[in-house]
This record gives C-alpha cells, structure tokens and sequence, in this order.
C-alpha cells in the first residue's frame, strides 16, 4: 500500500490485489450502505484501520450522524450519545477512538481517565456546546439559587462539572423527572427545553443554544414531505424547532427514530435530524423507502477514514480534561446513566 500523494494531509492508499484480498471480508459491511463503486477507495483504510484496532487495543465508538462506511464498515459501538457514553463506561480496551464530536470523546475520557481517549479530528466541534461556558452556569446558579442544573451531554466537561446531573435527548424527560423537583434549570439547548416542558409539569428554565443543524428545519418543509406520501411517518430529533416537532409522528433520539423503524417497518419514513442519520438506518431497513432530507453537520462530517486511520498510527490527538474538572463532571454523567434510557430513546 504505498503513498500515492505526499501533498494531501493524510496519505492517499492504493488499492493493490493484497488490500483487495484482506478487504474481501470486510466488505460485507458495506453492502447496502455504501454503493459498490465506492468499496476500492475505502477498503485501504477498512484494512489498515482493522490492524490498528488489534495492534492498539482500541475500540471505535461512532455516532449516528457519521458516513456509511465509518458507521457501517469500522464501528465496533454505534448509537447515539447516551449509547456511546454507556459503551465507554463498559470497554476494557486501551485506546478509544471516538468518532463524532469532541464533548463526546470528553465524555469518554471523563469516564475513562486511565484510557486514551482520541477524536481523529480536534476541530470536530458543536454550535450547541459552545453555547455555554462554565461562567454561564454559575450565573445562572446564582441568578435561581437551589434550583436543580439539568445539562444536556452536548456541552464541554467545564459546564457539566457546573451541573447536578446530565441528560441526553434519549432520557431528557425522565433525568428531568428523576430530580423529584418544581423547577429545573435546563441547558443548552433551547428547543429541546421547549420540548421536554411539553412532557412534564417540571417548570423548565432553559438557555438560548441551539444545533446549527436541527435549528435550521421548518414546518412548511416537512408538509412538502407530507404531500409526497400519505402515508409517510415522520420522525424528528428534539433539537428541532417546535413548530417542525408538532408536524411529527415520533420525536426522539437517534437510537430511538431507529428503533422506531426497525420494530414498525412504516412504508414510508422521513427521519428530520442530520443527513447521514437516513443512510445508516436505510441500509439495514431495506423495505423502507426514505426521503432523506439533508441538513448535514459539518463538525461530525471532520471525521473520515484518513484520520481515523491516522489517529490510530499516531495515536492522536489525545484528549485530555483536568482532573479535578473531570472528577465533577464525572458526578453528573454518573447521576445520568443511574437513570438509563427514558422514552426518548
Ligand atoms: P443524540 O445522539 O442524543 O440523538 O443527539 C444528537 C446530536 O445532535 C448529537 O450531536
Ligand atoms: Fe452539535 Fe448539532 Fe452537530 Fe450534534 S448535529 S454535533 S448538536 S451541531
């Protein structure tokens, strides 16, 4: 397998008879998910990636927004947020790589802290865990002393060592509930806040962020759907506007839209989050037609096989959280996988 371009940031493989021959098996991952006449451009990395993991120890951990071929052909544990932060507190291997955004490797890390974590790519950000800063979440403290801080797992190890107990959009509604409480403080994100106040008599104080991805969906463009299929089920993440979750049969996580189209098989489906969520559950649900709307997050789209491979050879770029931060950010994600998966998920 030799270097085809010294000029492109990460090494272009060849596909040569040996790499064919080593990928042979692992393409049947790939079958249904990613079209044939792509397989000779990602087998390279399929085949060197698969060495690393066993020379490493690690394990890859990718969420449900990555491509077809990392999600299909090199994950070891798929899922969503609340999955991936379940698995990583389960692994016994060294090395996790962690394919999705950087507040999830740090997750990772903080229930880790003896493990090296890495993100193959550190600019793999998130408009929602930028929103806030550990400041923030002490002002807001002092602002409603004594009221609970529920922070959503999309936020940095900083504001969830702020917090009392974390959420995802999988159990938002239960870890609310949990607290036995009038009132909650609930962070960052606006809609999902709006939309967890819909579920409970829980008084909810949210903040302003929101997904760059989930915010920018309308109402209008889910009826145009509509009218394409009477029949169509429409599924849609909570970090959606609540005009465009009030034209949706089901509103849950990504784990949860899939099992909804796994265990009910609707003819018709159009999944209202990031684009690749539509081509991953696609390839294993082949009866059901998609219409795949296409919103895509740049951040998580920083991920590719290159740089997997990469951060495997090198074993970059580590992630790190100091500990005393990780210590209480740890407490609040605890508290959130005491309580487990709610009907969001
Ligand atoms: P879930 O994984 O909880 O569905 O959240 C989606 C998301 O936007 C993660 O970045
Ligand atoms: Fe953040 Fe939205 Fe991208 Fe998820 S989809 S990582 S919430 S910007």
């Amino acid at each position: 397998m030799a270097p085809r371009s010294a000029a492109w940031e990460v090494e272009t493989l060849e596909y040569t008879p040996e790499v064919e021959r080593a990928a042979t098996p692992l393409f049947e991952r790939l079958r249904g998910a990613v079209p044939e006449i792509e397989w000779p451009v990602h087998a390279p990395y399929l085949v060197r990636i698969e060495e690393l993991k066993k020379e490493r120890n690690a394990v890859i951990l990718a969420h449900s927004y990555q491509t077809p071929e990392i999600y299909h052909g090199i994950a070891d544990i798929r899922g969503d947020s609340l999955a991936l932060a379940q698995e990583a507190a389960r692994t016994d291997a060294d090395v996790i790589v962690l394919c999705g955004v950087h507040f999830m490797a740090e997750t990772a890390k903080v229930i880790n802290p003896e493990k090296t974590v890495l993100i193959p790519d550190l600019r793999a950000g998130c408009s929602l865990a930028e929103s806030i800063t550990g400041d923030d979440v002490r002002g807001l403290r002092a602002q409603h002393p004594g009221v609970p801080i529920v922070t959503y797992v999309n936020t940095s190890a900083e504001v969830k060592a702020e917090s009392d107990i974390c959420c995802t959009s999988s159990n938002a509604v239960r870890v609310v509930e949990s607290l036995g409480v009038d009132r909650v403080i609930f962070l960052p994100d606006e809609y999902l806040a709006s939309y967890v106040a819909t579920q409970t008599d829980v008084e909810i104080i949210p903040w302003d962020g929101r997904c760059e991805v989930h915010e920018r969906f309308t109402a209008e463009e889910v009826r145009r759907y509509r009218s394409l299929a009477a029949d169509l089920i429409v599924l849609a993440h909570p970090e959606c506007p609540p005009e465009v979750l009030a034209e949706a049969d089901y509103v849950g996580s990504t784990s949860g839209m899939a099992r909804y189209v796994r265990e009910r098989q609707p003819r018709n489906v159009a999944m209202i989050t990031e684009c690749s969520m539509s081509d991953n559950v696609a390839a294993e649900n082949p009866n059901v037609n998609f219409i795949r709307p296409c919103n895509l997050c740049p951040h998580m789209k920083r991920i590719t096989l290159p740089r997997i491979m990469r951060s495997l050879e090198r074993l970059e770029h580590r992630v790190e959280v100091d500990p005393a931060v990780a210590g209480r950010a740890r407490i609040a994600v605890d508290r959130m996988l005491a309580v487990g998966r709610g009907s969001g998920g």
